[in-house]
């Protein structure tokens, strides 16, 4: 299951390190290699020795690797991995994390990886819903960090609730999850609108719109990070593409946007439209700016090209089609109607109604309407996490 990968395991100092054990020895069954980096305190509660001879390898303790004074390569190690799973993550090592402190290998390791990081708490309750701590995961949310929920249930303290690590056998589900939908669109080819659009009126202004991007390249990043070649088409944006792999092109205008979109479309296998595009734009341009004159300006605007309705009619039946629905009032209803209208496969609704989603937020709350009108509505997420959901119903979408 995960013969060839590379994995190293961060043990930070919590009773839930035995079971380090027992994970370590699933991951070399399963073909995977293994490297153990503990923290100072980790020692405390499993040995150096057992990780060492169930992992195969020498365990990494400190940045000095013996007493010859000989250095451990922390950014070697970094590069080394194909994942990096903090194993059990304490509290303290979460809040270092997140502010990026780098006082031991460990964290010195964290912040050289260029590959996934995950990160698999353990603590007792109270630690676990703390605002400090619960800010701190966030944060580590917004890092791209794979967060693998603490279990309900008796704690080493005695006390019972959230905070217990997840069971070595469920975390290899997830690392074996995590690998084999790395490549789970290999050879597709997605589409991705983003941003606004501006519409200008003279050389130095323009009718456009609050959206930051942020969703759409947040989707470019999701479908990339699943082997999918992306070919993302934005507005002006202030968002920049962090995957390379990933065919940025630059837009301004709605005639922009839909030449660009309609040059590529037909060698996508998925066009996901979450562009905020100008429904109308100035009928006339004018060349030199207008300068004030009386009370009023007439600004005469024309229609618009639907990019979205134009792909739903030229759409091949091997071809997925999603769009997006900003609905202030009668969401379902409007977005049902778009889903049907523009020939959609799937429409993702957006409700500016729901408090830290939409325009300029980080967050988003979405509610996924499929064309069989199946439907499935989410929490208000990190829009990375968002985007993560929308890429896992266009996969299943795919294989249906
Ligand atoms: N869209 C598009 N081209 C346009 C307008 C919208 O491709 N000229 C796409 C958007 O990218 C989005 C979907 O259509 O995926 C819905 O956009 P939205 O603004 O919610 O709806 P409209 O169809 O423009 O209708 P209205 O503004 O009346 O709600």
């Amino acid at each position: 299951m995960l013969v060839g990968k590379k994995i190293i395991i961060g043990v930070s100092g919590s009773i839930a390190a035995y079971k380090i054990a027992a994970l370590t020895r699933l991951f070399v069954k399963a073909g995977a290699e293994v490297k153990i980096v503990m923290s100072s305190s980790a020692h405390e509660f499993v040995t150096p020795l057992t990780l060492a001879t169930l992992s195969r390898n020498p365990v990494h303790q400190s940045f000095v690797k013996n007493a010859q004074g000989e250095w451990v390569n922390h950014v070697e190690l970094g590069l080394w991995a194909d994942i990096l799973l903090f194993a059990p993550a304490t509290a303290n090592t979460i809040a270092k994390m997140a502010s990026g402190l780098c006082d031991n290998l460990l964290l010195a390791t964290y912040l050289s990886a260029k590959c996934k990081v995950m990160v698999v708490p353990a603590m007792d309750l109270d630690m676990w819903v703390h605002p400090a701590t619960q800010k701190n995961i966030q944060t580590l949310l917004a890092y791209g960090n794979i967060l693998v929920e603490p279990t309900t249930g008796e704690l080493a303290s005695g006390l019972d609730g959230k905070g217990r690590m997840a069971e070595p056998e469920e975390i290899l589900k997830i690392v074996v999850a995590h690998f084999n939908d790395k490549g789970a669109l290999k050879n597709r080819k997605v589409l991705v609108t983003a941003g606004p659009t501006y519409e200008h009126i003279d050389p130095v202004r323009f009718v456009g719109n609050h959206s930051s991007g942020k969703m759409g390249f947040a989707l470019a990043e999701a479908f990339a990070a699943v082997g999918a070649s992306v070919v993302l088409i934005t507005g002006p944006t202030h968002e920049e593409v962090k995957n390379n792999s990933i065919q940025r092109i630059n837009v301004t205008s709605a005639l922009e946007m839909y030449e660009a979109t309609l040059k590529h479309f037909s060698k996508c296998n998925v066009a996901v439209m979450s562009a905020a595009v100008a429904d109308y734009t100035p009928e006339k341009v004018s060349i030199s700016k207008i300068k004030k004159s009386g009370d009023s300006l007439l600004l005469k605007l024309k229609k618009t090209r639907d990019i979205l309705k134009e792909l739903g009619a030229l759409k091949t039946p091997k071809q997925l089609l999603v769009g997006f629905a900003l609905e202030t009032d009668n969401e379902e209803v409007n977005a049902l109607k778009k889903l049907k209208e523009k020939n959609l496969d799937c429409i993702v609704l957006n409700s500016l109604k729901s408090k830290g989603a939409g325009f300029g937020f980080d967050t988003n709350q979405v509610q996924l309407i499929m064309k069989k009108g199946e439907t499935k509505k989410y929490g208000l997420k990190p829009k990375h996490e968002v985007a993560k959901d929308i890429v896992n119903q266009v996969i299943e979408l795919l294989h249906a």
